[in-house]
């Protein structure tokens, strides 16, 4: 399926082309790690959304068993306008957060695309993927990092925290919230750093790998999707900015990778 079909397919979704262009994203990220999995093997999407990415997976790797996890939880709730269809199309995306999913099942890949930004308790959300994966299993998370001062969902500096920062913006965030019917946006974020990461993957001697492409991933994108250039104006000036200067071949120091804007790590027992 390509854009246009998705488009197609989903296109009573509100805000369905920023939909169809995140899950496009997500699946170019996770397609390395689908690859390598064999036949009946488990995945775990936590935060499917409209659940686009999940249709995706199914058309291209039918034999992976598939499920879903989503509350459409605050300024989420029109992501639910095509949960029938999917259930229809035999998949399954339970309708709660992942606190609330009762299984004891174990999985070869948990992937969560810009959602580890608003869950409420990091710690206990690594403790869940402690539990949920097998062995071998690897949970991908890709999301902002709050180091960089600089909120992605309503294009704000951040100034010191988010406390200080709502105090100073406050009639913006609440205008943003009102005109694109997303109450409740900006209480659900965490303001993750990944340096917060690093210290609880190491508290639960757990393994962290930070994968550095997604920057010059991410400044690419800027340069070929209009939509996300329109959307994120602002970093991308900074990321040319960065990348003219040079700072990009640092990456590989874990310093710099602490202030870079998004983070892409991989996280195993
Ligand atoms: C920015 S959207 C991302 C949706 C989708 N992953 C995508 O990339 O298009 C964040 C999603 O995280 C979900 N979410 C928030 N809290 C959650 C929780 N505790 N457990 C699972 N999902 C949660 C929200 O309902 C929302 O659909």
């Amino acid at each position: 399926m390509n854009k246009d079909d998705l488009l197609t397919l989903y296109k009573d979704l509100p805000n369905k082309e920023m939909w169809v262009n995140e899950a496009l994203f997500g699946y170019e990220h996770i397609q390395s790690h689908l690859e390598k999995l064999r036949d009946a093997s488990d995945i775990l999407e936590i935060g499917s959304g409209s659940g686009i990415l999940l249709s995706l997976i199914q058309s291209q790797y039918p034999t992976l068993n598939i499920d879903g996890i989503e509350p459409f939880s605050d300024g989420f709730d029109a992501l639910q306008t095509y949960q029938k269809r999917m259930e229809d199309d035999g998949i399954h995306i339970a309708k709660c957060g992942y606190e609330d999913f009762e299984t004891e099942k174990k999985y070869d890949f948990i992937f969560l695309i810009n959602v580890f930004e608003h869950l409420p308790d990091l710690r206990d959300f690594i403790l869940f993927t402690k539990r949920h994966l097998k062995k071998d299993g690897v949970c991908l998370i890709l999301c902002p990092n709050y180091s960089f001062p600089y909120e992605s969902h309503f294009k704000l500096p951040i100034i010191w925290n988010k406390r200080l920062t709502y105090k100073i913006f406050k009639k913006q965030i609440e205008k943003f919230e009102e005109d694109h019917d997303c109450a409740g946006l900006w209480k659900s974020l965490n303001f993750v750093k990944l340096r917060q990461v690093r210290k609880t993957i190491y508290v639960q001697k757990m393994n962290l790998k930070v994968d550095t492409s997604i920057i010059n991933d991410i400044i690419e994108r800027l340069n070929n999707d209009e939509e996300f250039y329109q959307r994120q104006k602002i970093i991308a000036k900074v990321a040319r900015l960065v990348q003219k200067i040079g700072l990009l071949k640092l990456l590989n120091l874990k310093i710099v990778q602490n202030i870079a804007p998004y983070m892409k790590i991989e996280v195993r027992r």
